[in-house]
């Protein structure tokens, strides 16, 4: 039997304030890992779509996904345990989260895993120096996060992705006018997630560090526009 991932922890974090106050019993509570980490759960909160939208992350990234790829914020369910399934023999992908009980859930989830790195850190403030990364995947982290935090884990993303790579972002959309997820998700989404509702206003494109320059943005979205997969590209020599 191989070794668990090792998760890294440079310096103890504070857990952000909205995670403690909102989401304290999804992710933070001792038993949170316990109740959500189940596909079947994931996949019914996201209305059957989790592998959908877990499958357009990884078509995006690619079949054999080469070069060094941050994952940002750990996810419930097999996405990462797919995502290294594709990773070529010298790629390496690094997960970040903030707080460790999510690290060592996907310790245990990942297994042997010699190609990943399990890095305790703030998507606010990555901490690695800029261009780092070809690809970035953001997955279900910007509905939860306030306005501030959004746009500071939108623009660290961007930073230390290379020119020429991307980051993509799979999170709640608004829907279309006629889906009727719209009148069921509205007092959900306001009752269970406070922040949620930003992404039906502003598109991720409102959230890009002011000046940046040389990206480009592509949608596509899903389930009646409930969901989406924005891709941000850095040109090359950016
Ligand atoms: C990616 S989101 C939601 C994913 C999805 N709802 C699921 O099924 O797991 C959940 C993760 O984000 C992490 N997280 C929240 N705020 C963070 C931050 N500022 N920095 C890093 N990780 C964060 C949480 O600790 C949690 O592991």
């Amino acid at each position: 039997m191989g070794t668990i991932a090792p998760v890294v922890e440079e310096a103890p974090q504070s857990v952000p304030a909205y995670l403690e106050r909102h989401y304290w019993w999804a992710y933070v509570h001792p038993n949170a890992v316990r109740v959500f980490e189940r596909q079947w759960l994931v996949n019914l909160i996201l209305w059957g779509n989790f592998g959908r939208l877990r499958d357009a992350a990884l078509e995006r990234l690619g079949d054999s996904i080469g070069g060094r790829i941050l994952q940002v914020a750990c996810v419930y369910g097999d996405l990462t345990q797919r995502l290294v399934d594709r990773l070529d023999e010298d790629a390496r992908l690094h997960v970040v989260d903030v707080l460790p009980v999510q690290l060592e859930n996907l310790a245990r989830k990942l297994g042997s895993s010699p190609r990943t790195t399990l890095e305790l850190h703030d998507s606010a403030d990555l901490n690695v120096p800029d261009g780092q990364f070809d690809q970035v995947l953001v997955f279900f982290l910007l509905h939860e996060q306030p306005l501030e935090t959004r746009r500071k884990t939108v623009a660290e993303a961007l930073r230390v992705t290379k020119p020429g790579g991307r980051v993509l972002f799979v999170d709640y959309h608004r829907p279309h006018l006629a889906n009727p997820m719209r009148l069921i998700m509205s007092p959900v989404l306001r009752l269970l997630e406070p922040f949620a509702l930003d992404l039906w206003r502003d598109e991720i494109s409102a959230w890009l560090p002011e000046g940046a320059r040389d990206l480009r943005v592509e949608k596509q979205t899903f389930f009646g526009g409930l969901y989406q997969l924005t891709e941000v590209i850095r040109a090359e020599g950016s």
